[in-house]
This record gives structure tokens, sequence and C-alpha cells, in this order.
């Protein structure tokens, strides 16, 4: 196996691999700053930051042989007997120079900035830059121009061209470029082509600096007051892979999270700018009755209680379970239901799409299924009996009188239903509806349970390629709402608090299609298509429906 020695450290690396000395350092544990280079990125090696001492050792003699240069570390594909030596003095003072070079020209105006605290401009400067600063600070300037779908705030660039690799490597847009020489460079759009594209989130993120900002982030928090869960996006059949970040229950950030399994390190701006929907002053709260005169609001004890009593005196009652669902909601509720009355039946909600799905030329792509879990609710569904019900034929049943009491659990972000499909749902002699925000049939229901978003409750998803991935909990939902795994937990008869864990632990030992999650879901997700050796029922209706 080839070797190379990293500050003296011997690492080894797979016949094959194709790595640089910043990323064969880290697997030593050495960091090598870096500005220009990403590992998504084409190799420009401008910045000169990552500068090193490189050399060869004999493999008869062991002599090593050094180069006279530095060599910059993005830019060196390591091999067999290379030696990387990252802590001489002249590294550092070449590190030391970069930073100085660059702090000439950077406005000094991190309080302001909306990168301070997560800037590699300030981070590096503190650990390789010079004790003293020998130039002038030059007065703050901002000098804000509007870019399109962000703000570029021009004196703060450092010329890393990171963000206009990303227009034309892995969006294909390439609004992006380079005006003017030398000092003068600066990054810009042409007049009547502004930075416009599903992906252009993604270079705030891959900016070093705080050159790029957010127009919905501007000032709104400084970013040592968030705290970030590891989650997964809700709206499309992607599943990327998120950092929610929030502060005091208010979502304030969506940043991708590294999945090179579904996203790699991107996310599209339908899912980081979608949030506000979570904290929209429309969301449905708490429980409501129709009475005679209206709806009137009611405890979960009462609520609970009805929905179990219509459920047990029902002739053929029916639940609708929608693809917003998580698994263990969509577990917990179809099994309680199946378990109450035997002949209920389940249905399936409707799946959103819109248009095609959407293929970028760095190969991400953006689903047209607008719902993050169809296929984890679709094998549960089919796993867990007989009589699953596509949406049309749901209606059908209803309308002619065959199913008398319905629970639909919704949670859609969008409109769902028209006024004739929600007409033909309320011709059961009693409604149940779990969902986000108003409808056609919100308000004609029986009981109207308020639910959470994706960001306020534990669970998994399974994505459009059959990846499972784990749900942490951000923000909690609004007061008086609950998740819809909590409301089955607790009519199942199970105590204590909702434990997710543990009903996937139990999905997992019923239905062979989740076998894959029955231990620990690494951040990456689990392949639920693993360890199937034949397909289960399951899983043939669920990948083919
Ligand atoms: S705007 Fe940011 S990402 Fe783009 S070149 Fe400047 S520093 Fe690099
Ligand atoms: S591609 Fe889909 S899952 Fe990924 S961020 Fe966009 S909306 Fe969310
Ligand atoms: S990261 Fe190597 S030169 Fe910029």
């Amino acid at each position: 196996m080839p070797v190379v020695i990293v500050d003296g450290k011997e690492i080894e690396v797979r016949a094959g691999e194709r790595l640089n000395a910043i990323e064969v350092a880290a697997r030593a544990g050495v960091q090598i700053p870096h500005y220009c280079w990403h590992p998504g990125l084409s190799v420009v090696a401008s910045c000169r930051m990552c500068l090193i001492e490189m050399g060869t050792r004999d493999p008869q003699t062991g002599n090593v042989v050094m180069l006279p240069k530095l060599v910059p570390a993005c830019n060196t594909l390591v091999r067999d007997g290379m030696v990387i030596v990252t802590n001489t003095e002249k590294v550092a003072r070449a590190r030391a120079m970069v930073e100085e070079d660059l702090l000439l020209r950077h406005p000094i105006d991190c309080p302001i900035c909306d990168k301070a605290g997560e800037c590699r401009l300030q981070d590096y400067h503190f650990q390789y830059g010079q004790g003293e600063r020998r130039a002038d600070i030059r007065p703050i300037t901002s000098r804000k121009r509007d870019i399109g779908d962000l703000f570029l705030f021009v004196d703060r660039c450092i010329m890393c061209s990171r963000c206009v690799r990303f227009t034309r490597e892995i969006s294909g847009t390439s609004e992006l470029m380079i005006v003017n020489r030398g000092t003068h460079e600066e990054i810009d759009v042409l007049p009547d082509v502004p930075l416009h594209n599903k992906l252009s989130g993604n270079v705030v993120d891959l900016c070093p600096v705080g050159a790029l900002a957010d127009k919905d982030f501007l000032y709104r928090q400084r970013v040592w007051y968030l705290r970030r869960k590891a989650s997964v996006c809700g709206l499309c059949a992607t599943g990327c892979s998120i950092w929610i970040e929030e502060n005091q229950d208010r979502v304030h950030r969506i940043k991708p999270r590294e999945n090179m399994f579904v996203n790699k390190w991107w996310i599209c701006n339908d899912g980081r700018y979608g949030y506000p929907f979570i904290h929209h002053p429309s969301r449905i709260r708490g429980v409501v009755r129709r009475t005679t005169s209206g709806q009137a609001a009611i405890g979960w004890t009462d609520a609970l209680r009805e929905i179990e009593e219509k459920v047990r005196t029902a002739a053929r009652p029916a639940m609708c379970l929608s693809p917003f669902l998580t698994n263990e909601e969509a577990y917990l509720a179809a099994r309680w239901m199946r378990n109450m009355h035997p002949d209920s039946v389940i249905a399936l909600g409707p799946v959103p799409r819109e248009g095609e799905d959407e293929r970028f030329p760095g190969g991400f792509v953006i689903s047209a299924e607008k719902c993050p879990n169809r296929l984890g609710v679709e094998a549960i569904a089919y796993g867990l009996g007989n009589g699953v019900l596509g949406w049309s034929d749901f209606l059908e049943e209803v309308a002619a009188g065959r199913i008398d009491r319905v629970i639909v659990l919704a949670g859609y972000i969008k409109p769902w239903l028209d006024e004739s499909q929600a007409e033909t749902v309320r011709k059961a002699n009693w409604v149940a509806l779990a969902d986000l925000f108003p409808s056609p049939l919100s308000g004609k229901v029986d009981l109207l349970l308020g639910m959470a978003t994706y960001a306020e409750h534990e669970g998994s998803y399974v994505n459009r390629s059959h990846r499972l991935q784990w749900l942490q909990r951000a923000v909690r939902p609004p007061l008086g709402s609950r998740c819809v795994g909590m409301v089955f937990w607790e009519l199942s008869g199970r105590t204590g608090v909702y434990q997710p864990r543990m009903v996937l632990a139990e999905l997992a030992a019923e239905l062979p299609y989740f076998s894959a999650a029955a231990g620990e879901i690494p951040d990456v997700g689990v392949d639920l298509r693993v360890n199937q050796l034949a397909p289960s029922t399951a899983e043939t209706q669920a990948s083919t429906a």
C-alpha cells in the first residue's frame, strides 16, 4: 500500500486513491489551512495559504530529498514515498505572509460582518497570522452590491474564486465572473444577468469570508447564538442532509450537512430558504372540535378519548397517511389502527409533484416529488396488512359510503386538496384531521389537530434512493400542537415520553424493508437495500409505486 509521510507520521493510502496533500494531512490529524481549495470544485491553487514543504523518500536508502521551494498542498497529489512537512519555520512564515497580504486590503469590519464567528480569515489570522499588524488599519468599508439572490460585500472578497467555479461547475449557470486585473479584481455579474439559480445559496457557504451574504439572514443573528441540530430537509424526496440552526425555538438558518451519499456539500434554495413556514402565524395550533355553533378548543385527553371511541365503534374506519409523516409516526398510527379495528382501511394521501426532477451539471438533483418520505410511508402501509388504498380510491370508497369514520394525517406544506375532495372526505360521518395549515377540509372536520413540522420532532425519512436518515428535533412545536408520533404512542397505551428510536427498532424487526435500520443510524444514514437478499413484497411495492 502506498505510504505518505506527514510531519514524520506514516499514513497509508489505498492504491488508486487520488488524494491531495491537504486530504492526506487531515488523515494524520494535521490541518493545512486553505481558502481556494474545496473538495467539490476544481483546483486552482491561487490563494497560496496551503503552502507546504514537500520531498521524496528513496525506497532503497530511506534518504529524503526535499524540494527547495514550497508547494501548494491542494495541487499536490500524493504518491508512495512522498514526504510532507507542515510544521517548519518556512511554512509558518509563508502562511503569515499570505495572511498579512490578505489583510492589507481587507476592511476590518468584523463587528458588522455576517460571517464574524465563522470566518476563515479571522480564524486563520489568529492561528497562523503575524503577531502584529504592520499596515495601517483602513477605514471600515462595506461596499454592498445586490447581485441577485444574494448580497456581495465587494471589499471583503479574497478572490478565492470558489463562488465563480461553483456557478460554472456545479449549478452550470455561470453568472459569476472576475472583472478587472491585479488588485482591482472583483467578483461581479453582467448587468442583465444577476446571480439567480436554484443552488445559488451554496456560494454563501463556500465563501470563506463575509463577501457573500444571504439576504434572509443578514444582520438577523450573531452566529455564536445559534445552536445546530443534524437533520434532513423535508421539502422534497432528495432528502438532503442539513443543519437546522436555531436560537430560542426559532429557526434562523438551514445549512447543508456533508453527506456524500445524498447531497455532497450542497442544498437547494427551496430547502435553504423554505423554513419560514415553520413559524408561520397561520399554523394550526392545539386541538379544535366542531360544535353546533362553530369550533371550540379542547384538551388532548378529550381528543384522544374521542379518537379511540370513534374508531372502536366504527363499522369500517380508514386512516390516511401522508408522505410527510416520519416512519415512526406512520408505523405507530397504522399499527394502532389495525389493532383497534381489523377491518380498518389504510390509505395513502396525495403525493405532491411539481414538474420534472431538476438536474444540475454537478450531479445535484432536486426531486419533483415535494415530500420527504413517500417510500417509507408506502412500505409501512403495504407491510402492515391488506387493503391499502391510493388517494383517489380512498375518495371513491368514502363517496360510496363504504367508510364511515376517517383519520387523515396530513402535514402538507402547500395546498393539497380542493373543495370537492374535501366535500367527499366529509361524507364520512366522523372525520379527524391532523395538519399544519388551514385547508378546504380543516373547517369541516370534527376534530382538528395541530401537528409538528420536520424541524419539531425526531424520527426518520426514507429518501428517493431508499436511504433512511435520522431527523433531530431542533425547535418545539407551537404551543398545544403535538407530533403525530406522540399522539399514537399515547393511544397505543405506551407509557413515558415518545421514543422514536424504540419505534424504529420495532419497525426494523417487523418489516424486512427496514431491517438495515435495526442498529445505530450513522450521520449519513443507511441504505435500506444493503441487506435485502431478496426484495420483500413491501419493497417491491414501494419502489414501483
Ligand atoms: S466572493 Fe467569497 S467565494 Fe467568491 S471569490 Fe470572493 S471570497 Fe471567494
Ligand atoms: S433538494 Fe429537496 S431535500 Fe434537498 S434541500 Fe432542496 S428541497 Fe430540500
Ligand atoms: S488552497 Fe491551495 S492555493 Fe489555495
